[in-house]
Formats: structure tokens, C-alpha cells, sequence
């Protein structure tokens, strides 16, 4: 497949075909997400400060940190549209600090469109990068990086005012030039009516089968981890279990002195030149 546009992804809405995204934060994900045709946009997300590093919140995240990832998922990627979540606190002070490090993502990060989490407080910011030619992915809902104002991981939108917000915001990032929108936990009537009302594709994330597309975490779909997990996480796989039970087994051939097998597995010496070695 030829390398997804963002004049594919709007035709791809215009024609009812739901778009997928899918995350990935290193070369071999990046791999995985462009083995199928059917991927369109590949997500360096933000939650690589959890699944990838280890840390408890993607407020932790650097934007070096972020483009290291980048990086790599480029070298990695064919068709996929590819898209990078700037940093917590790497867009906020000024305009011109966030077209810096928007650029940044680009010129060194490899990628082909920025998302930034927020509402109508960063309009400023998407029409500045949309004008000078950095594609800007919304995202509105629950917004991981402000866990702590929204005191926790929530469903947005399900009292009136709520949803009056997620669609003003919605409106108003539109407006400002965003080429695609992340809509993130809530109600599925609140996402089927957010993607009638805008021209852009809404990309859901727990927010119903109604948007013009969606995506997931690239260790949520493998079942990487067996924990808590979200009421729209599906999991494809049981990829834990795999990864375990071969880490198990190899640990079991080691001791047991099975692995390697001195024939299929082991390098020989030729036999005239062993005897002169001796
Ligand atoms: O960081 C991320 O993975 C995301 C998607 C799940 C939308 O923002
Ligand atoms: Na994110």
C-alpha cells in the first residue's frame, strides 16, 4: 500500500470506511502496525511513558524521550500515517515554544503529524502549527496528561455540560486547522454526535463504534499486560502468556543442558585444522 495522506484519510470518511490507528513506540511495533494494509496511521503515543519505560504517568514523559521513540518507529514504519503525541508541557508556554518543539518532532522525530491533548485553551497553538504545515491531531475527552486536574481516568461527557464542552472544544479545534480528532472515553451517543457534526475524522478510543475510526494501545490489543484493564480495551492476543511461557522454556533448556543442540544449534571446527590447532 502507497503511503496514507491525510486527503485518504478524509476520503476514507467520506466513504463510511472506518479508519485504523493503532500505537506503536519502537521498530518492531512499527513493524507489526505496517505488516497490515489495513493500518492508516501509526501513533507514537504518549502512553510509551507507561507500557514502554515504566513510568506511572505520561507527565513523566521528555520530549527527547519522545523523539528517541520517534526515531525509531520511523526507521520501522511503510504505509502508516505517522503521528506523535507531543509531551505534557511541551506545547503549553508559547506558541512559538510549541512550533519549535512540534518541529523538533518532525525534523528529527521523523514523524508526519503532531497530536495535542486540550480543548479551546490551546486553539492558538493548532492554528499556528496548521498554518505553518505541521498536521494537527486533536484530542478531547478524557486527556491522560491532565489525570490529575480531572482527578483521575474518567468518562467525559456524560452530564450536559460535559458534553457541551467535548463538542465546543471539538468546533473550535476544527476551526483552528486540526486535520483529524481523538475522542477519548465517552458515551458512545456523545461520539456518533460529535462525528456528525464535524468535517474532520474522529478517531475514538472508548468512545463507541460510531466515529469515523479507532484506535488502541499497541500492548492493550497484544494482551502484553494482564492487569486492570479498560472496559474498550479489547485484547487481540494473549501475548503475556506467550512471551512467559517461552521465557520459562528457555530457562528450563539452559539447565537442563538441551539447548543448545550440538548439532542443529553449534558451529563445528573443520577436523584437519582442529588437529594442527592442537
Ligand atoms: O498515548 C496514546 O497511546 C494515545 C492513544 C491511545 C489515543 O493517546
Ligand atoms: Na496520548
Amino acid at each position: 500500500r502507497k503511503k496514507v495522506t491525510i486527503q485518504e484519510l478524509h476520503n476514507l470518511r467520506q466513504s463510511n470506511t472506518p479508519i485504523s490507528m493503532l500505537t506503536a513506540y519502537d521498530f518492531p511495533t512499527a513493524h507489526a502496525c505496517s505488516s497490515s494494509p489495513l493500518t492508516d496511521i501509526t501513533l507514537v503515543g504518549d502512553s510509551l511513558a507507561q507500557v514502554c519505560l515504566g513510568y506511572d504517568s505520561t507527565t513523566q514523559l521528555t520530549l527527547s524521550e519522545m523523539i528517541h521513540h520517534c526515531k525509531a518507529v520511523a526507521r520501522g514504519s511503510t504505509h502508516p500515517f505517522i503521528v506523535a503525541d507531543m509531551p505534557f508541557g511541551t506545547f503549553h508556554s508559547t506558541v512559538s515554544e510549541a512550533v519549535t518543539n512540534a518541529i523538533q518532532l518532525v525534523r528529527e522525530g521523523r514523524v508526519e503529524g503532531v497530536k495535542l491533548e486540550g480543548g479551546k485553551e490551546i486553539v492558538n497553538v493548532v492554528r499556528r502549527l496548521s498554518e505553518v504545515g505541521i498536521p494537527v491531531m486533536a484530542h478531547v475527552g478524557l486527556m491522560p496528561q491532565r489525570h490529575t486536574s480531572m482527578s483521575g481516568y474518567k468518562v467525559q461527557g456524560r452530564n450536559a455540560e460535559g458534553a457541551k464542552k467535548v463538542v465546543e472544544d471539538a468546533l473550535a479545534l476544527q476551526e483552528a486547522g486540526a486535520f483529524a480528532m481523538v475522542v477519548e472515553a465517552v458515551p458512545l451517543e456523545l461520539g456518533k454526535y460529535v462525528t456528525e457534526l464535524l468535517k474532520i475524522p474522529t478517531i475514538g478510543i472508548g468512545a463507541g463504534p460510531h466515529t469515523s475510526g479507532q484506535v488502541l494501545v499497541y500492548d492493550d490489543v497484544m494482551g502484553a499486560w494482564s492487569g486492570h484493564k479498560a472496559k474498550f480495551v479489547r485484547r487481540f492476543a494473549n501475548s503475556r502468556e506467550l512471551r512467559e511461557k517461552a521465557v520459562q522454556e528457555y530457562g528450563e533448556a539452559v539447565r537442563d543442558g538441551t539447548f543448545p543442540h550440538p548439532e542443529t544449534e553449534s558451529y563445528t571446527v573443520d577436523k584437519h585444522q582442529w588437529a594442527r590447532f592442537l
